[in-house]
């Protein structure tokens, strides 16, 4: 049996490296010459070009050698360009990104026909696969290991990263291609990314979906900032409920009444909401001059910054503690430990119903109906695990859904006036902020020049980020995406003048950085972002959504959620319903604007 495993292994092991190790190409002295190396003896490091394509594995051998590891990539040469006749085959059917996003976001008749048949499941099924598959599972990389290795593996503390660093003793910041110095980070911003006049989202999205944005991947970013750039604070990589539950024990203990399953919560003026950090003891961020009679404690330490988060830990915490209710009804000798956990899970598939059937049908402007059924992976090959990419925390930076003032009911609020107020929440309530975010547009993400200019030092800081982790560039993301590079800038942008500002201070388009690249790129018609954003950062969504225990065939039943009742509650989750079962009054609750505001909109543009 061992004798046969190693042939096997020796077979695939001689088989895959049936490439020439390729002398480096000599028509390149320029940059050796430009920029001496002492510590690489006046040799670029080979890797340094991105020769391996199609996700082949580049690997340096000797000084100036290297080899394209193209093992199962469906392609084979030097630079694994050459394909196998299947891929010829699987290439020449495969629509590009382009068509078949045309085709899901028109033609609604069909799609309503699709809709109520097994086909839809097919179709579901397909993207689901399609986009996962992008994303390696097991992880590999992370912002100090650009080779596959134990540490990498098994350090969680780490982000992720779906492509290796740019190797340090590169000739450029970015590679081989660009500039020796990148442009500065605050220059950039300025040029590209300040907002001049608010451009509304063409899709209609509202500040309740730019809320449950934000909200929502708290649980997941959580750079962690003492341990420096590339960590990450928490241990979940995923969907945990952290930013309800606190990211450890401890915090968690905090939080907890100890009686019924439930969370420790206040009453005032007869509504429900999170308890101060008198009553609950943990660390939150606010300003000093929030007494600490009036800082809210929930489980994710940032979300005093903005009352529209603590709208939403509100809601959570209100649906905790109701769906407990419902479990002890049914569970009378169930102790508090049981009802707590076994509560957690049902509000995880209800994130996570919410986020596929709500949030992210919106966000793609599909008309194919998309559909939470775990059930439908059960017969492909699939990991249920998940780890948090340093690319999809870069890509997730969306502030320029941010507008200039905040509306609520009739009053207006600027930043300065809206941010750390805690009042807010309690004199409106829950529903008359839902009412009101659910009617204000965001801002659209994409095309540039829509961040409002207090927010430009995120922006700003984002981009410094991918410096100190050494992103690759933008192109290089495309490629790895199954997406072609773009041959210049006026490709990405669609227009004439950051175009032709990119080119002055990138050089070259092969050098051009990851942010920037997704944010300048143009957008898809009538889309709050361009194709880029969808093609890279839905396979990391869905994995991460779809790769969750609860949604693996060992937890996906009704016992694991206490009885058919709490796998109901998960099955018919709704963003109306977490809404409306948990205020007195039901207000209109959407991701976008309703129909009457956005004609307006548009109307308003036109003229
Ligand atoms: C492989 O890639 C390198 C670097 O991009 C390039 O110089 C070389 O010509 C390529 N070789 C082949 C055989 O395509
Ligand atoms: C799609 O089909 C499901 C049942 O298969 C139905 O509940 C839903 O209302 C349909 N949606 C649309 C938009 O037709
Ligand atoms: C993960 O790596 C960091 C940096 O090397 C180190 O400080 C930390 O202790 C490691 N964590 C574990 C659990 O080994
Ligand atoms: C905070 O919001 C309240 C309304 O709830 C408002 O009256 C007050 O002016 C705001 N505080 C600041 C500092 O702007």
């Amino acid at each position: 049996m061992a004798g046969l495993c190693l042939t096997v292994l020796f077979v695939i092991v001689t088989t895959s490296y049936s490439l020439e190790v390729s002398d480096k190409e000599t028509n390149l002295p320029s940059i050796e010459s430009r920029f001496p190396y002492s510590l690489s003896m006046l040799t670029v490091n080979p890797c340094c070009y991105y020769p391996c394509q199609h996700k082949g594995v580049c690997v340096r051998f000797e000084m100036d050698k290297y080899l394209c590891d193209c093992t199962r990539t469906g392609y084979y040469g030097t630079n694994c360009t050459i394909p196998e006749w299947w891929t010829k085959f699987r290439e020449f059917l495969r629509p590009s990104p382009a068509f078949y996003h045309y085709i899901l976001t028109r033609f609604k008749w069909f799609w309503d026909i699709i809709n109520s048949t097994f086909i839809r499941d097919v179709i579901v099924r397909l993207v689901l696969t399609v986009r996962s598959n992008l994303i390696p599972s097991p992880p590999t990389y992370n912002s100090a290991y650009g080779y596959i290795s134990w540490e990498a593996y098994s350090n969680v503390s780490y982000f992720t990263r779906v492509l290796p660093p740019v190797p340090d003793d590169c000739p450029t910041p970015m590679g081989t291609k660009g500039k020796m110095e990148l442009p500065d980070a605050s220059l950039l911003v300025e040029t590209f990314l300040k907002r001049e006049k608010f451009i509304p989202d063409p899709q209609g999205t509202n500040l309740l979906f730019a809320f449950f944005a934000q909200h929502f991947t708290h649980q997941f970013f959580k750079t962690y900032g003492r341990m420096g750039r590339g960590f990450i604070k928490g241990f979940g990589h995923g969907v945990d409920l952290s930013h309800i539950y606190g990211d450890s024990l401890e915090r968690q203990h905090m939080l907890r009444l100890f009686t019924d399953g439930k969370l420790k919560y206040q009453i005032i003026n007869g509504d429900i909401y999170p308890p101060t950090v008198v009553e609950a003891p943990v660390f939150m961020i606010y300003p000093d001059n929030v007494p600490k009679e009036k800082q809210f404690a929930v489980g994710q330490e940032v979300f005093g910054l903005l009352p529209g988060l603590m709208m939403y830990a509100t809601l959570w915490l209100r649906e905790h503690n109701r769906v407990c209710d419902i479990l002890k009804k049914e569970h009378p000798t169930w102790d508090d430990e049981q009802l707590f956990q076994t509560t957690r899970l049902i509000l995880i598939g209800e994130t996570i119903k919410i986020v596929i059937e709500d949030y992210v049908q919106h966000l793609s402007g599909y008309y194919l109906k998309l559909k939470f059924d775990p059930e439908l992976l059960f017969g492909v090959q699939f990991q249920y695990r998940n780890r948090i990419a340093v690319e999809f925390n870069q890509l997730y930076h969306w502030h320029p859904l941010i507008p200039e003032k905040f509306q609520i009911l009739e009053d207006e609020y600027s930043h300065s006036r809206f941010l750390y107020n805690t009042s807010i929440l309690l004199d409106y309530g829950v529903e008359a902020l839902v009412e009101s975010f659910t009617k204000q547009i965001a801002g659209k993400i994409g095309g540039g020049k829509n961040h409002h200019p207090g927010l430009l030092k995120v922006a700003a800081g984002v981009i410094e980020e991918s410096r100190k982790l050494r992103l690759q560039p933008f192109n290089e993301y495309r490629k790895r995406f199954g997406l072609k590079a773009y041959k210049s800038f006026k490709d990405l942008t669609g227009e004439e003048i950051m175009s032709a500002q990119l080119e002055e201070l990138y050089g070259d388009i092969d050098a051009l950085e990851f942010y920037l690249g997704l944010l300048l790129e143009k957008s898809n018609p009538n889309s709050i972002f361009g194709e880029s954003m969808v093609e890279i950062g839905a396979p990391f969504s869905l994995k991460g959504l779809m790769g969750n225990p609860i949604c693996s065939p060992e937890y996906w039943k009704p016992s694991t959620f206490g009885g058919e009742t709490g796998f109901n509650i998960v099955k018919t989750a709704t963003i109306q319903k977490l809404v409306c079962l948990n205020v007195k009054q039901c207000p209109f609750v959407a991701f976008h604007v309703p129909d009457d505001v956005l004609p307006k909109l548009k109307k308003s543009d036109e003229l």
